[in-house]
């Protein structure tokens, strides 16, 4: 059994051998990492609870594994370089030696107010290197972590404290994000108006604007590590003992916090790293993402550090100071591996080359893609503009349950084709199912992908909630974890994504409930009902289309918009904002009071030619009025 893989063949042999034997695979794939007790068993499982265990009974700490591991070898190795929002500000670049450093001192901090392994700790921080300091500095206490985007609202961040019972969190005076200055204390301590179990806010002094601490409760981390020690010995947790929660969304109810726990996650995070993006020791590698979502996590802190490769970590966005910055950071730190979404992609394409041709690009390798289906036209613009026809792509398709990357090429060695994520990696059984269950073998095939045997970083349970995780991933077919995806297996068995079929939408990369949204609508004070549905999007790939039933059907509809928009802001955050919304009298209800979904989707994408039997609709009159009032043009 190889690490690395390095052609097509070996991949073959890996996957075979793989699925053959997954827990000698899976074991030899362990060994490489420090263990403070080694395992008693490589795997237990059933997907019916579910109750999956990897390398049962060992003890280890993952930042020892981050960190400590390359002391010896790579200490002076830089761990990232850090390119700040405004590029005139100082950069800052960090080695492995001094970041564990910096997780030693904070660890000490974290230490030194009370915290105990198994206590949750919610962050809240822009893209500076502290947030990863204290995302590792958690697991290396034994804490569980509990990032939480910095874009998200007061309400949706109480709502996340309060789900994970955190007794601290750890934010920053502010952020700077292209031409805005954020006031990220304020917003925690609107926050903790509604969070009263929070006993104390470690906070990062990064804009200097002026807050208020709570005296008793409000800490400055800036003084506490000056004051600790940086010597800390890492806290020996148990394999399956949590490494953190992340919240994500569903079809149904409230965001749901997708559990992972230590030792698998951490294999499975190195694994997919390594071979996805075959990066070397001289590599420069730069995921733009944030570290509020998964890609964050899996692969800016755990994946890169754990392989021991250089990164970028960026605070800024793609449009500031103007679109061609991008394309700046990779000239300026000659990134080799650059790994985005299909949504930035997207708009930056749409801003026109004028911002891409001045830029060498010459020291790209590899680029990657993740989060939302990436259309051809945006994968070859990447590949043709970008990559300059010489870096494979890598099409990465998974989810915050998976915890890593399940299907994508390797890159360099799968021969890619555009908007396919082509193959699963070792250790990675997809199978593609019709809506009764029935697996559908062979190639040729289209329906709903799920996996049917455990991986390393499979969603362990959605916090204190088991039963939730249970009947939303693994109910739904037996003995088999549902995706949410609906995914094609050509006549060359690749797999092509095609978007969820349930009812999550996925906005510029962003997993979104329809229902999440329409409670939050519901929240505005001119609307009675509301139904939200996604729609076709050049850049965001998909956008938000929303009905809402008014409580005044005279109020003028720019009113009840903004009404709308603004608290959709207050109560998810500016991402969950609708693109379109129509003031409607009635929604398509069934006698039994179900809204006829597929209805509002076929109005939203502007397709009305074939809108099937409306016959049990308690008044299909209101089809007629929808259809009059639709904001976009009808055809059919
Ligand atoms: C979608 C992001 C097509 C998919 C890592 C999935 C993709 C959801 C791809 C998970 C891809 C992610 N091609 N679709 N390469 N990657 N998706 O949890 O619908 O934010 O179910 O994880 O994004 O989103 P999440």
């Amino acid at each position: 059994m190889v690490y690395k893989i390095n052609n097509l063949q070996e991949y073959q042999r890996e996957y075979a051998a793989s699925v053959e034997n997954p827990e000698a695979f899976w074991a030899k794939q362990a060994e490489r990492f420090q263990w403070k007790k080694k395992w008693d068993c490589v795997l237990d499982w059933n997907f019916s609870e579910p109750d999956v265990k990897w390398f049962f009974g060992g003890k280890l700490n993952i930042t020892e594994n981050c960190l400590d591991r390359h002391l010896l070898n790579k200490g002076d190795k830089i761990a990232f370089y850090w390119e700040p929002n405004d590029s005139a500000e100082a950069r800052r670049s960090i080695t492995y030696r001094e970041l564990h450093t910096e997780v030693c001192k904070f660890s000490n901090v974290l230490k030194s107010l009370g915290v105990k392994k198994g206590e949750r700790i919610c962050i809240y921080m822009p893209m500076i290197p502290e947030v990863v300091v204290a995302v590792l500095a958690c697991a290396r206490v034994g804490a569980i972590h509990s990032v939480v985007f910095a874009g998200f609202s007061a309400s949706s961040l109480s709502d996340r404290i309060n789900d994970a019972k955190a007794d601290l969190v750890i934010t920053s005076d502010g952020s700077f994000r292209g031409n805005k200055t954020i006031a990220i204390k304020d917003i925690v301590d609107e926050a903790l108006e509604n969070s009263p179990g929070v006993k104390n806010v470690v906070v990062y002094k990064r804009t200097s604007q002026p807050v208020t601490m709570k005296p008793g409760r409000d800490l400055w981390w800036n003084e506490l590590i000056e004051k600790a020690s940086p010597e800390h010995e890492a806290e020996p947790v148990e394999s399956e003992d949590p490494l953190f929660i992340l919240y994500t969304s569903g079809s149904t109810g409230k965001p749901k916090g997708v559990v992972h726990t230590t030792a698998g996650y951490m294999v499975f995070a190195e694994y997919s790293f390594t071979n996805v993006f075959q990066c070397n020791e001289d590599s420069i590698y730069w995921s733009t993402a944030d570290i509020g979502w998964i890609t964050g996590h899996s692969y800016i802190v755990y994946g890169p550090l754990l392989a021991g490769v250089t990164s970028v970590l960026f605070e800024g966005i793609p449009t500031y100071p103007n679109p061609g910055r991008f394309w700046d950071v990779v000239d300026k730190y000659r990134v080799t591996h650059f790994y985005t979404a299909p949504t930035a992609i997207r708009a930056l394409m749409a801003c026109g080359l004028e911002y891409v041709t001045p830029y060498k690009l010459d020291s790209l390798q590899v680029l990657g893609s993740v989060g939302e289906p990436i259309n051809e036209e945006a994968w070859h613009w990447y590949d043709d503009h970008v990559g300059k026809n010489k870096c494979p792509i890598v099409d990465t398709w998974w989810q915050t349950e998976t915890g890593g990357i399940l299907i994508s090429p390797l890159a360099g060695i799968t021969k890619t084709k555009p908007s396919y994520a082509t193959l699963p990696l070792p250790g990675v059984q997809p199978v593609i199912v019709d809506s009764e269950g029935n697996e559908l073998k062979g190639n040729n095939v289209e329906g709903n992908l799920c996996i049917k045997f455990p991986w390393p970083s499979i969603i362990r349970t959605t916090y204190g909630d088991h039963e939730r995780c249970r009947q939303t991933y693994f109910s739904t077919y037996k003995n088999l974890y549902f995706t949410g995806d609906g995914c094609r297996r050509d006549e060359d068995g690749y797999y092509r994504i095609l978007g969820r079929v349930d009812d999550v939408i996925n906005v510029s990369g962003h997993r979104m409930g329809t229902a999440e949204v329409e409670n939050a609508i519901n929240e505005d004070e001119t609307v009675i009902e509301s139904a939200v549905v996604g729609f076709p999007h050049d850049i965001k790939g998909q956008g938000i289309y929303a009905f809402v039933i008014c409580e005044d059907p005279e109020l003028d509809h720019e009113t009840v918009r903004q009404s709308v928009l603004a608290t959709v802001t207050r109560i998810i955050g500016p991402i969950a904002k609708p693109d379109k919304i129509q003031v409607v009298r009635g929604l398509p209800k069934t006698r039994s009071g179900k809204i006829m979904r597929r209805i509002l989707r076929k109005v939203a994408e502007g397709d009305v030619s074939n809108l099937g039997d409306i016959s049990t609709l308690l008044d299909p009159g209101v089809v007629e009025e929808i259809k009059k009032g639709a904001l976009v043009p009808l055809k059919g």
